[in-house]
């Protein structure tokens, strides 16, 4: 199973292996996700309707309420979160730009310039990038897997609330003993970056700090399923190891894409403050732009949320 963020009383979060009890959010025993195709009935979650994290949650938490709707658009339909995902979920416009520069890049090359991509999405967590990938690409379809069973049955929900239920196909499963045994047309890639270590001012070394296993070793899996590859990756990546792995692809190239967040103040003096570096996406086919010659070509893209509000 997966690391996953639990607290205790005091606010301080736990291995999975020292808490005495479930969380409370989830279902007793999740085993298969149910394959019925409505919602899943209502639920008592981490938020009040007022948006107060009930107990025994971290009150931190409270902070993501308020991006509810970034993550999701959706979300006051009753989109379907656990702890974890709260804080990993793709937002929204994100997933959306990763999904559309996936099939802006892949399509062509395949021979389906309108679309009708095979995406697999390995590391789905609660459906963010497979939802999206299925709305931009009516005509194709996505498998979507997680290692945690109540993952798959709240991304499966979640889909539904968006309509595209029916063009995710929905695994429960360790995605590195399924990916080689996989062939599609891209794999969106967005594992956890650590669980509760993962530090956002520390480099991070893809060799060591991603999970499940070694970056590197989940980047030559996702490779061998498809031609195309995105891997949604932290900003302090190592930059020598995202040039080891565009060296790794066929194509012996990557778009870097730095993902920045400008402010969005009235106040000159905030205005000026350089943009916020919020993540990279590196993008990889197996045919290189004409005239781009091999190696990393790094470009910025706006954070499609658009400017901070806080400056
Ligand atoms: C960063 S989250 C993915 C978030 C997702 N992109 C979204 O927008 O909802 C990573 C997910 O990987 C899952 N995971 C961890 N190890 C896995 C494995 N070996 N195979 C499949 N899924 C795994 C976790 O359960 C978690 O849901």
């Amino acid at each position: 199973m997966p690391k996953h963020l639990r607290f205790d009383d005091d606010g301080v979060p736990v291995p999975a292996a020292e808490e005495d009890s479930p969380e409370p959010s989830e279902p007793p025993e999740p085993s298969e996700p149910s394959e019925r195709d409505e919602p899943l009935p209502p639920w008592k979650g981490i938020f009040t309707k007022r948006g107060k994290v009930r107990p025994p949650f971290n009150p931190s938490l409270e902070a993501f309420w308020f991006k509810r709707r970034e993550l999701f658009s959706k979300f006051d339909r009753g989109v379907r979160l656990d702890v974890e995902s709260w804080y990993s979920v793709t937002p929204e416009l994100l997933a959306a730009h990763m999904a559309a520069r996936l099939i802006r890049g892949a399509a062509p090359r395949r021979g389906k310039a309108g679309g009708g991509l095979l995406v697999i999405d390995p590391f789905c967590g609660c459906g963010g990038n497979a939802i999206q990938q299925a709305l931009h690409d009516p005509t194709g379809a996505v498998l979507a897997i997680d290692i945690d069973p109540w993952k798959v049955e709240m991304a499966r929900h979640n889909a539904y609330l968006y309509g595209v239920r029916d063009r995710i196909q929905f695994v429960v499963g360790d995605a590195m003993a399924l990916l080689p045994r996989l062939r599609a047309d891209a794999v969106l890639l967005s594992p956890p970056w650590g669980g509760v270590d993962y530090d956002e001012d520390a480099a991070f070394d893809l060799s060591r700090d991603m999970l499940p296993c070694c970056g590197l070793r989940i980047f030559d899996a996702a490779c061998a399923a498809a031609p195309a590859v995105c891997y949604f990756l932290p900003r302090q990546t190592d930059r020598t190891q995202i040039a080891e792995l565009a060296r790794r692809h066929p194509s012996e190239s990557c778009e870097l894409q730095h993902v920045v967040r400008r402010s969005g103040s009235a106040n000159p003096k905030l205005a000026k403050k350089p943009p916020k570096s919020k993540a990279l996406l590196a993008f990889f086919d197996r045919m290189p732009p004409l005239g781009v010659p091999p190696g990393v070509c790094e470009v910025e893209v706006d954070d499609p949320a658009g400017p901070s509000k806080d400056g």
